[in-house]
């Protein structure tokens, strides 16, 4: 308890040197010297803007010593698998100067908390921190290079990264204590259940943070509440709660200074008021710890994250020349990236908040513009006037409109890690998606990237073919994990049609899928009790690790394939007969299938594929409705017991503040006005 106390005190003093003014609001900093440098203003580079060609040179050189880390754990995992000679093979490789490193990316869905908490779990089949990675899991999370995230998979991102980079074991073992991360027994509305005072001093906290925001002459919105709410879901053990903490101050803490965590990124889009996007014109933003950009033709620009909030013009300081810091802050970024979810709040008349905590929460949210309350606006825009960017919609406005991740349909968030620059070679795309009627993925995320790279004006990237939905469910492609692109001779076609000379990299797809608990909750299922919440997570290490090992004694190997094959093949390295029965077994074949017209597609279809669960098909139907918590938690408790749910989890009874039913019924209209597919 004291060590956990001292950390907490460490870390908030860190967190008070980020934002300028201590607190939620940005404030006037020193501008930054480089501002001022002679050689410094490029064709492609005008104040705090550079042209999005290629990555950051902070990024490059962070990377490349990044690699130095990744290799020794790359080879650690390698050893424990049945390829040969896979160290003298990646020494070769390190001491070639002309050869690269061969990096790993790690990416993961959106959908809420249960994107959020099979996340969780995936990541912990991952960490050698997880108590039985080393005898059923697959150890590769320190050999990651890169780690992305969208709405509830940015959630999830950052929770880890700005919890100074704690492991899911950890936040398992916290289960249940004052201050847990993620105690998510009731909603963002009344985090404190019927205790009504406490409900009441929390929305005043939300209020007196964003109106010093406002005060500062910066503009507010729903997505002001929503990320400040979340965070005090995710950072709990912080004095302010990450009121103070910003995404680029991550480049300060140690963890990042000494590479030893990968390269985070969230996503989100641009969407101006009154207008629609669909995947082919959507743009596609990213945050990381540097920049914030886009590479798509639309902007093809990015900032320096620190310094958003000056006001800018052509990227150079405008107004009175003053730069200003603070505007990122933390949860402001992850709740950008879910802002889908701002609806939420404007249910607060229909919950059950009374008294003085109601009286607290309208004082705050009945301020905040009720239109178009799925956007975010990042006012003043950054990229006003940028010299590169070919949307009018975007430069040439005051205010930049991001929306959730996920509004364009790729909801799994790729895009940024196919840059050539960032030279990935293989992606553990985790899909934990609803796209069936029964909240099941199907696919359709990759369709969307897929299908994206044929638009000229987004960024020059090119993604492995992947089949239809149809295919998707029929052939059991979301059963099992299951790769694409496996051979880059297949691609070459391909890479004409985008204009690209980069080989892609391969796609490790691993859909949810219930494996000892149905993990198919609704998107819009806001609290989770301690039961429900540790069942969605030991499912998830059950989901990466294909079930804890157990249904392949070869998986590790054929995963050690799938992240050596680009590297392989660039050095001309033959296949061997180990990696082609793996390919034989894990690779999309190219076939396809299509339902005959007037047939549905299959809603059962977890009880298909040969990797079907016996268990979960009995209660399959059941868990559809998210209502049912008496079923999820009764089912939850015969899990429990063993060691990644052996902590004592308390089920406090949600004294069901809020009336889930008719919010959701609401819910499940605005999601279909937005038009998601
Ligand atoms: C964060 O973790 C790193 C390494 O695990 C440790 O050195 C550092 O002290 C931690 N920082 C805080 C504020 O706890
Ligand atoms: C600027 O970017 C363009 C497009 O990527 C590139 O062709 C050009 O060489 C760059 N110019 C400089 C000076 O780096
Ligand atoms: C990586 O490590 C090697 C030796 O261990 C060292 O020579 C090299 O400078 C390091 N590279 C970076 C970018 O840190
Ligand atoms: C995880 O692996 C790292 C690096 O190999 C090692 O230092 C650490 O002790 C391992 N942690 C556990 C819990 O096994
Ligand atoms: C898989 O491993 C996890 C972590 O050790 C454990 O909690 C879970 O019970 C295992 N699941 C099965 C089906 O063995
Ligand atoms: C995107 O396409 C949709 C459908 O064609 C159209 O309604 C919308 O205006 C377009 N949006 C932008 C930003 O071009
Ligand atoms: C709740 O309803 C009251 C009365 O109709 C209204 O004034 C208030 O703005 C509403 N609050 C929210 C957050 O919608
Ligand atoms: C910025 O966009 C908003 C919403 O589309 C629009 O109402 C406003 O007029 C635009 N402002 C400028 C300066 O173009
Ligand atoms: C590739 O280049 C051709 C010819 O310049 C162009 O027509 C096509 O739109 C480009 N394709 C993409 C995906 O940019
Ligand atoms: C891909 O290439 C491999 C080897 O070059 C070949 O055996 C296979 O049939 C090809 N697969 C597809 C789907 O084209
Ligand atoms: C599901 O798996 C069980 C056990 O492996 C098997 O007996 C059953 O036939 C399978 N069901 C389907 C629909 O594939
Ligand atoms: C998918 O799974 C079903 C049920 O186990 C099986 O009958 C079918 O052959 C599988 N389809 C393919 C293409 O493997």
């Amino acid at each position: 308890m004291l060590a956990h106390f001292a950390a907490t005190l460490i870390l908030t003093s860190i967190v008070n040197a980020w934002s300028p003014t201590d607190s939620y609001a940005p404030g006037i900093v020193d501008c930054p010297s480089y501002l001022d440098e002679d050689d410094y203003n490029t064709d492609n580079r005008t104040g705090f803007l550079r042209r999005a060609n290629g990555i950051s040179d902070l990024e490059e050189k962070w990377m490349q010593e990044r690699d130095n880390i990744t290799i020794e754990h790359l080879k650690e995992f390698l050893r424990d698998t049945n390829l040969k000679n896979t160290d003298s093979y990646l020494d070769d490789i390190v001491s070639n100067s002309s050869a690269r490193i061969p990096r790993i990316a790690l990416s993961f869905s959106g959908g809420g908390y249960r994107a959020m908490l099979c996340a969780a779990g995936e990541i912990a089949g991952l960490d050698n921190r997880t108590v039985g990675t080393d005898s059923h899991g697959l150890p590769i999370l320190e050999a990651a290079s890169y780690i992305s995230g969208l709405s509830g998979g940015s959630w999830f991102v950052s929770s880890l990264v700005y919890n100074n980079w704690t492991s899911v074991q950890e936040i398992i073992d916290q289960t249940g204590d004052d201050d847990a991360i993620w105690d998510l027994d009731h909603n963002i509305l009344a985090p404190h259940g019927i205790n009504i005072v406490k409900d009441a001093s929390y929305w005043d906290d939300l209020d007196d943070q964003i109106s010093q925001k406002r005060d500062a002459g910066f503009e507010v919105s729903m997505t002001d509440p929503w990320g400040r709410g979340l965070s005090y879901q995710f950072f709990p053990g912080l004095d302010d709660k990450g009121a103070s903490m910003t995404f680029s101050g991550l480049q300060d803490w140690e963890i990042f200074k000494n590479h030893s965590i990968p390269f985070p990124i969230v996503v989100s889009d641009g969407r101006t008021p009154g207008n629609k996007i669909i995947n082919g014109n959507s743009t596609v933003f990213e945050f990381n710890p540097f920049e914030l950009g886009s590479y798509d033709g639309y902007v093809d620009t990015f900032v320096d994250l620190k310094y958003v909030g000056t006001p800018m013009d052509e990227g150079k300081p405008s107004g009175n020349g003053s730069c200003w810091a603070g505007l990122d802050n933390t949860g402001f970024v992850f709740g950008t990236s879910s802002t889908l979810f701002n609806q939420f709040l404007l249910q607060l008349n229909t919950t059950d908040l009374s008294g003085l905590a109601y009286t607290a929460a309208n004082h705050l949210l009945q301020d905040l513009s009720k239109d178009e309350n799925d956007i975010a606006p990042w006012h003043p825009n950054p990229f006003f006037n940028s010299p590169w960017g070919s949307s009018e919609h975007i430069i040439s406005n005051d205010t930049l409109f991001l929306v959730d991740g996920g509004e364009d349909s790729q909801n799994v968030p790729l895009y940024p890690l196919l840059q050539e620059s960032r030279g990935v070679d293989v992606i553990f795309a985790f899909d934990n998606s609803a796209d069936t009627d029964e909240n099941w993925p199907n696919g359709a995320s990759l369709v969307s990237t897929y299908e994206r790279q044929f638009n000229s004006h987004s960024a020059n990237v090119s993604f492995p073919y992947v089949p239809t939905i149809d295919t998707f469910l029929h052939n059991n492609l979301t059963a099992k994990p299951t790769f694409f692109g496996c051979y880059a001779s297949n691609l070459t076609s391909l890479m004409e049609e985008t204009n690209t000379t980069y080989v892609p990299p391969l796609v490790i797809y691993i859909a949810n899928r219930p494996w000892s608990f149905n993990s198919n909750t609704s998107t819009f299922k806001l609290s989770y009790d301690d039961d429900e919440k540790l069942s969605m997570i030991k499912n998830g290490f059950e989901i990466s690790t294909f079930n804890n090992l157990t249904i392949d004694d070869n998986f590790s190997t054929c995963i050690g394939c799938a992240i050596l094959q680009r590297s392989k093949e660039r050095m001309g390295e033959p296949l061997g007969d180990e990696c082609k029965s793996c390919f034989d077994e894990y690779c999309w074949d190219g076939s396809t299938y299509t339902y005959p017209e007037n047939a549905s597609q299959p809603n059962d279809f977890t009880t298909t594929g040969r990797y079907n669960n016996t268990q979960s098909q009995a209660s399959a139907d059941e868990e559809v409705n998210p209502d049912s918590s008496s079923t999820a938690s009764a089912s939850a408790s015969s899990t429990a017991g063993n060691s990644i749910s052996s902590i004592s989890s308390k089920s406090h009874n949600d004294a069901n503040i809020n009336g889930v039913s008719p919010l959701f019924t609401v819910l499940a209209l605005a999601l279909s006005v937005l038009a998601l597919n």
